[in-house]
């Protein structure tokens, strides 16, 4: 895959999607977010790759959105930028494989964004985050409004975004938007560490447990466990279930093919 923004490297079922603008801390322009896009939805269909890391190459993971891009935006461009926006982190969301993110450095505004649309976040201890939107004159249009109550609640979410204040990764940690918080030279092998241990897992469980997890945020108690029982079930037909439990019964490690 070959683009001008990103960088994408595969290896052992794990590929390294890197943003790769760093003159300008990999700043999100529309470029840079219909390649995301593109690269998303072709490591998707990889049925070679198991798990997905996103990362930033220099100092920063992402320093939001092009400011410079946006500066002289009109209201509807300003709509169907943020749309661009939405739909580029879709495909992370809903991807049918975890995607992590490893957040090396500055993660502001839609580039927190990012983050907050992947599974699971590991950051440097170095990392600063936040959303400075409101500093310019606008608000989070990447998802940062929608996102981040549901991890860290109302309050802490509105505290974040009203002020455009920059945090630390060790107090984002304490409100539940980070999974962990890591040395930075310990980055990326930590990260790695833990897309290892998904990826030696069947992979058809892990997407559908995915999609019963994501869907829990917007399914009401009894559709999310119908969903729950349906996925199971599902679990059952593949010959993944059949090694797995074959190979706790022989007391030896199972060996997933994804079929
Ligand atoms: N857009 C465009 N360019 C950016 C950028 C951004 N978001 N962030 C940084 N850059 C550029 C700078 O303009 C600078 O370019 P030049 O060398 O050509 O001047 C280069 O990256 C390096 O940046 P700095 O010299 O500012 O680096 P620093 O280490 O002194 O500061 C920083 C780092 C604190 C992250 C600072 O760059 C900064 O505040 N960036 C903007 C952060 C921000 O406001 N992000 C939110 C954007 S709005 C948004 O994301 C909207 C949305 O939700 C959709």
């Amino acid at each position: 895959m070959e683009f001008k923004n990103l960088i994408v490297d595969k290896k052992d079922g794990i590929a390294i999607l890197k943003f790769n603008r760093p003159k300008a801390l990999n700043a999100l322009n529309s470029e840079t977010l219909i390649e995301l896009k593109a690269a998303g939805e072709a490591l998707n269909a990889d049925k070679t790759i198991k798990v997905v890391v996103v990362t930033g190459e220099g100092k920063a993971f992402v320093a939001g959105a092009d400011i410079l891009e946006m500066k002289d935006l009109t209201a509807l461009e300003g709509m169907a930028f943020s749309a661009r926006g939405h739909e580029a982190f879709a495909t992370l969301e809903n991807m049918e494989k975890p995607v992590i993110a490893a957040v090396n450095g500055f993660a502001l505004g839609g580039g927190f964004e990012v983050a907050l649309a992947c599974d699971i976040i590991y950051a440097s201890d170095r990392a600063k985050v936040g959303f400075p939107e409101t500093t310019l004159g606008i608000h989070p249009g990447f998802g940062g409004t929608q996102r981040t109550a549901k991890l860290a609640g109302l309050a802490k979410a509105k505290e974040l975004i009203f002020s455009g204040k920059t945090i630390g990764a060790a107090e984002a940690y304490e409100m539940g938007l980070l999974n962990k918080v890591v040395p930075d030279d310990q980055l990326m092998a930590s990260v790695m560490a833990l897309a290892g241990k998904i990826a030696a897992n069947g992979p058809f469980a892990v997407r559908l447990a995915k999609e019963c997890v994501n869907k829990s945020l917007s399914l009401d108690n009894k559709e999310g466990l119908a969903l729950e029982a349906k996925d199971f079930g599902l679990c059952f037909a593949t010959k993944d279930q059949k090694e797995g439990m074959t190979a706790f019964v022989e007391k030896r490690k199972a060996t997933f093919t994804g079929e």
